[in-house]
Order: structure tokens, then C-alpha cells, then sequence
């Protein structure tokens, strides 16, 4: 069972500024919403209840919103702006919150790291914030769905989309198989962080949610820098999938880039659409 969330949030969002240089990236609202609650909610609903968050200097706003706001709840107590509050009063009942520092920014495999302390020896799920995924309401969300390729596998789990490759140079990108009887599911053979595209051994990019088993931490701790002279996740999970131990999953679903201001736009746009259609 996955009982646990990792959410990386340390990065300094320079691609924001000047909006991320007092505010965590991670709280820049899509319509009302920060993204980290999206999130949050994603891995609630995929039955997960312990958050664990490795933020970093200038982050605490972060903690403040999983938190109650006593001033806040007095204000608006019995006034018309009360529902506001209560999806995330309903999130802060249902889960718990723990966070960790990363000291110093040396990469998303090390920030990972870091958050060992607040996972323990198990299996745990990541998120990146910033990818904000979506599903058809009638349909599992992304999350949910690599649970349970994790429950077939028992292996560390990546999603991945298809992307022009004139893009590889963004994402960590697989070579790998498909699983027999399948087409959405390949077991990864290796996989390449940032290559240009000629160097790119496929056109499936790695997407911000993976499920990690907790030989990763071990691994880590042994991974030197790499791309951009930071540790990265994908060298880690290199070794996992030389062992045969990773999976690729083709999710169902949509996910919007929002460390970009094309992808947050674009995440706006369809956000405000689909609330506008509901009434
Ligand atoms: C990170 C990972 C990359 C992955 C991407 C998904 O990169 O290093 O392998 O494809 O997230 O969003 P970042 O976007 O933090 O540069």
C-alpha cells in the first residue's frame, strides 16, 4: 500500500519571477487554488493521507496554508465567503503534514532525498506541483491509476507522455518495452535526463508523478551530479530500471506544465472553462 506522499517544493521558480521571489512557487493559484493543493488533493483522493513536504528558505507560506488561520476563520465566520474555505479546511482534517528543508539546492534526486526522513522504508509517491494533471471525472486521476500499476508491479512507476522531440531537452526521457498484452505500460531499459534531441532514445517524457520504492534513497546517496551538475531522480532510477525494476505508464488524463507561463496559461484557460460550464 502507498501510504505516502513526497512533494518536492524547494525550487526557487525562477522562470516566475519577479512573482516567485517572496512567494513559493508551489502557492501561485491556478483560478483560486494554489497548485500545491492540487496536489494535496490528487493524493488524497488516490487514499493517500500523509503529505510529506521538503520546502526550503522563503516556503513558509506553504505550511501556513495547510494550516487553520484563526484571524481568517473569525473574519469571515458566518459570512457568504465562508465556502471558500471549505475544500482546504476539509484537506487540513483529513491529512497530516510533515516538512523537511533541503539546506542546500543540488537537485531533484537530492531533494528526494532529503525527504527520506519523513518516508521511512517504503513505498511512497512523488509529485511535482508544478505538472498539474487532470482526469475524466468517471476515470481514476493519475495518481490513483499508478497505485494500482504499482500493485500489479511491485516496481518503481514513472508517467510519461509523448512529446515532440524537439522538446526532449526538458524532461528525463525512457527507452523501454511494452509489457506484454498492454499498451500504455513498458518496462524501462534506460532512460536519459535532458538529451538533446538527437541523443533522446524515444519520444516518452517523464511527467511529475512516479512512485518510488525505497531502495531509491540507498541509490541516491551514491548517485553523483549529472545534467546541470545536480543529482538527479532519473540517474536513480537508471539503476532501478538496468535491474528491470521500472515501469512506464502512459496515464489517462491531461497535465498541464505549470512551470511554464504557456502551460500555466494554458492550465488557467481550461480550469476557468470547465467551472464556467458547470455553472
Ligand atoms: C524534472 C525531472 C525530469 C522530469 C520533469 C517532469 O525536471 O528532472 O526528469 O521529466 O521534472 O516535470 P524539472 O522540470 O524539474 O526541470
Amino acid at each position: 500500500m502507498i501510504k505516502k506522499c513526497l512533494f518536492p517544493a524547494a525550487g526557487y521558480g525562477t522562470r516566475f519571477l519577479p512573482a516567485t521571489k517572496a512567494t513559493p512557487k508551489e502557492m501561485l493559484p491556478v483560478l483560486t487554488k494554489p497548485l500545491i493543493q492540487y496536489g494535496v488533493e490528487e493524493a488524497l483522493q488516490a487514499n493517500i493521507k500523509t503529505m510529506a513536504i521538503v520546502t526550503g528558505r522563503g516556503k513558509r507560506a506553504i505550511e501556513d496554508h495547510f494550516d487553520i488561520s484563526y484571524e481568517l476563520e473569525h473574519q469571515i465566520k458566518g459570512t457568504s465567503k465562508e465556502p471558500l474555505l471549505k475544500e482546504i479546511r476539509s484537506l487540513i482534517s483529513q491529512c497530516t503534514f510533515s516538512y523537511t528543508r533541503q539546506v542546500e539546492m543540488k537537485g531533484l534526486g537530492h531533494a528526494i532525498l532529503t525527504g527520506e526522513t519523513l518516508i521511512g522504508r517504503e513505498p511512497f509517491a512523488v509529485i511535482l506541483a508544478d505538472d498539474l494533471c487532470t482526469h475524466d471525472e468517471d476515470k481514476d486521476n493519475v495518481l490513483k491509476q499508478m497505485i494500482d500499476i504499482y500493485d500489479t508491479y511491485q516496481c518503481s512507476v514513472v508517467a510519461i507522455e509523448e512529446i515532440a522531440l524537439s522538446q526532449s531537452h526538458k524532461y528525463g526521457v525512457i527507452e523501454g518495452h511494452l509489457v506484454d498484452n498492454t499498451d500504455n505500460i513498458y518496462r524501462v531499459s534506460d532512460m536519459v535526463e535532458k538529451p538533446d534531441p538527437k541523443d533522446a532514445p524515444s519520444n516518452m517524457a517523464i511527467i511529475g508523478r512516479y512512485i518510488l520504492t525505497p531502495d531509491i534513497f540507498d541509490i541516491l546517496r551514491d548517485t553523483k551530479a549529472g545534467k546541470g551538475g545536480e543529482i538527479q531522480i532519473t540517474d536513480a532510477l537508471k539503476v532501478q530500471a538496468k535491474a528491470g525494476k521500472v515501469i512506464a505508464y502512459k496515464f489517462d488524463g491531461k497535465r498541464f506544465d505549470c512551470g511554464s507561463v504557456d502551460g500555466f496559461v494554458e492550465a488557467t484557460n481550461y480550469f476557468y472553462n470547465n467551472t464556467k460550464d458547470k455553472g
